[in-house]
């Protein structure tokens, strides 16, 4: 019987995950269908209960559901409690629900895996400390970098989430306007500024001769923030488009048991 797959969020219309997902059944042979959920705003619960009496067997969850679903599950894995937001729901045999977070995974096998680059060692700037950064800094500290400084608009936010992570590797939070012409090996811009086509207002001078950039966002044009690591030197400016398919990939992996092939995917959808 195909097993039922669903991607939720709201809005939902754009997301590419269900293009994704066809062709890694298509690739593995795997027989599923995947499908889109226009989440209600007031009845995200109501929403995941139809699906799974439904017999649906796994959700991606996208904005802005990501924190309800990390309170809606019956466990989580260790990415997910320390995310503090699910991207991936896992309906098990007795109708519990088991929550992942994939993002970070994702973003580190994209730089790692597709890009070559090694985190061991380097000095990384976050930009931003909302959800988008605080799932992704399990990953990247556990591949042992020399430094990761979070640096935010709001301060406060980002000393609070450093904090949160100390344990797991050197890792401080500033304000955005604490940042100077310190030299860090890649700069990741976690913000949502990219969404008004703004970059966060960070000094030049930040990155390294020859070091790269990355924004978690991903557009069919370059994004503001692609263009201002170029105008930076970035040896590499990529955007989130890698880090989608990562992390649809690895949701696929739970879900499968298989891992899908990313690389012909990406190139698919590098317009
Ligand atoms: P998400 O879950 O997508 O990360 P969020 O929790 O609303 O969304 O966080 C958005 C992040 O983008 C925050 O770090 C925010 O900074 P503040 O905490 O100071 O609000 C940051 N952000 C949004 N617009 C920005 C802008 N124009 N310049 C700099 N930072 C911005």
């Amino acid at each position: 019987m195909t097993d039922k797959y669903a991607v939720i969020g709201n809005p939902i219309k754009h997301s590419k995950s269900p293009q994704i997902h066809a062709v890694f059944a298509e690739q593995t042979g795997q027989d599923i269908e995947y499908g889109r959920i226009l989440g209600d705003m007031e009845d995200f619960y109501g929403d995941v209960r139809d699906f799974v009496e439904t017999g649906g067997k796994g959700l991606n969850v996208t904005v802005p559901f990501k924190e309800r679903a990390w309170q809606l599950v019956n466990e989580r894995s260790e990415q997910a409690k320390h995310a503090g937001a699910v991207n991936t729901i896992i309906v098990l045999e007795n109708r519990r629900l088991r929550g992942d977070n994939t993002d970070g995974v994702g973003l580190v096998r994209d730089l790692v895996h597709n890009h070559g680059f090694d985190l061991e060692g380097k000095r990384i700037l976050l930009i931003g400390a909302g959800g988008a950064s605080r799932g992704i800094l399990l990953p990247l500290l556990e591949k042992s970098p020399q430094e990761v400084v979070i640096a935010n608009r709001t301060e406060s936010k980002a000393v609070d989430l450093a904090e949160l992570f100390a344990e797991h590797g050197c890792v401080t939070g500033v304000g955005l306007d604490h940042v100077h012409a310190e030299a860090f090996d890649l700069i990741i811009n976690g913000t949502s500024a990219g969404l008004s086509g703004k970059v966060p207002a960070i000094s030049a001078g930040c990155l390294k001769p020859g070091g790269w950039t990355y924004d978690m966002m991903y557009s069919d044009e370059p994004t503001a923030f692609v263009r201002w690591g170029l105008e930076q030197g970035a040896s590499k400016a990529l955007d989130g488009l890698g880090m989608l398919v990562e992390q649809a990939a690895e949701s696929f992996f739970l879900w499968r048991g298989v891992r899908p092939e990313t690389a012909p995917v990406i190139r698919m959808l590098r317009p």
